[in-house]
């Protein structure tokens, strides 16, 4: 892979901060992700502009406008060949020259990286549908306080997956802190019922391939709607897929023991998912 800083494209390898970064030390950066499948950008123009708005919110600024960050990403991707790549843009605080405790004198580093990537799901897993548990966890208040800077506050997705693979499943799902469904590592969530869709409205990312979802609902003449998703409501579902610019719209069959539906990749989660890799063309 590729990688952006200090002004430079250098290999991936070479591209090291320091530890003295508040974006290490704190956690005080925000960042995004775009793909690239078939040496195509999607909807890259909605990344960016997620990322400019996690910027002005947590007062980070950087050298570029959105039409130079775009430029930048473009060169990375050329400069890697990937045909298949995984491209993400951020922004740290920096660090401090003095080491002073005051945010205002750390001087933001921008950064971008492009590394081949295929999906996070993989063929059979997108056949079958992935298995999904539950999280007792709480996804962190952060994130509930504002979603839309998107960051690396990954602690709690990080656990929920443990506790996952400690019951033999492939990924979490995090609740809010009405215990409600939230989201999961990397993405958000929608189930069907009766034809009608939802997904978490509050405390979660919004989401670019949730947003993709509703577009193609509108299109679909399908009901899609942001409210409370209870985990009854969830188990209950006849569909239940998730989202992510990663891997798309991914099917999941089963929640912790129990299948969903009735076990198989549902109607609407296919049509959806065609209808979505048909828009990458
Ligand atoms: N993750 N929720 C969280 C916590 C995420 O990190 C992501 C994205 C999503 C899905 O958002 P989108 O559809 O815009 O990708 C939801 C990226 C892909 C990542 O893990 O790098």
């Amino acid at each position: 892979g590729v990688a952006f800083l200090d002004g430079q494209y250098v290999p991936m390898s070479e591209a090291k901060i320091s530890v003295l970064d508040w974006g290490f030390l704190h956690s005080d950066a925000t960042y995004d992700t775009v793909h690239v499948w078939n040496g195509a950008f999607f909807r890259l123009d909605l990344h960016i502009e997620r990322f400019f708005g996690g910027l002005e919110r947590l007062r980070m600024s950087i050298p570029f406008d959105r039409a130079g960050v775009t430029q930048v990403l473009h060169n990375c991707v050329a400069l890697s060949g990937h045909r298949a790549a995984y491209v993400e843009m951020l922004c740290t605080r920096g660090a401090s020259p003095t080491f002073s405790r005051d945010p205002r004198d750390a001087i933001n580093r921008f950064m971008a990286f492009a590394v081949q990537f295929g999906s996070v799901a993989n063929p059979e897993q997108l056949e079958r549908g992935l298995h999904v548990s539950i999280s007792q966890r709480m996804r962190i208040p952060p994130v509930s306080i504002d979603p839309a800077v998107k960051n690396y506050h990954w602690l709690d997705l990080v656990r929920g997956l443990y506790d996952a693979y400690d019951n033999n499943a492939e990924t979490a799902l995090l609740l809010d802190f009405n215990g409600n469904v939230a989201e999961g590592p990397g993405f958000n969530v929608f189930a069907a019922k009766d034809g009608r869709l939802s997904t978490p409205a509050t405390g979660v990312l919004p989401g670019i391939t949730r947003r993709s979802v509703f577009d193609l609902c509108a299109e679909a003449g399908l009901v899609a709607e942001a409210l409370d998703v209870s985990v009854e409501a969830l188990l209950g579902a006849d569909e239940v897929f998730i989202t992510s610019t990663a891997g798309g719209i991914m099917p999941v069959t089963k929640i912790d023991s129990k299948a969903v539906g009735n076990g198989k990749v549902g109607p609407i989660t296919t049509k959806l998912k065609d209808a979505y890799w048909a828009k990458h063309d």
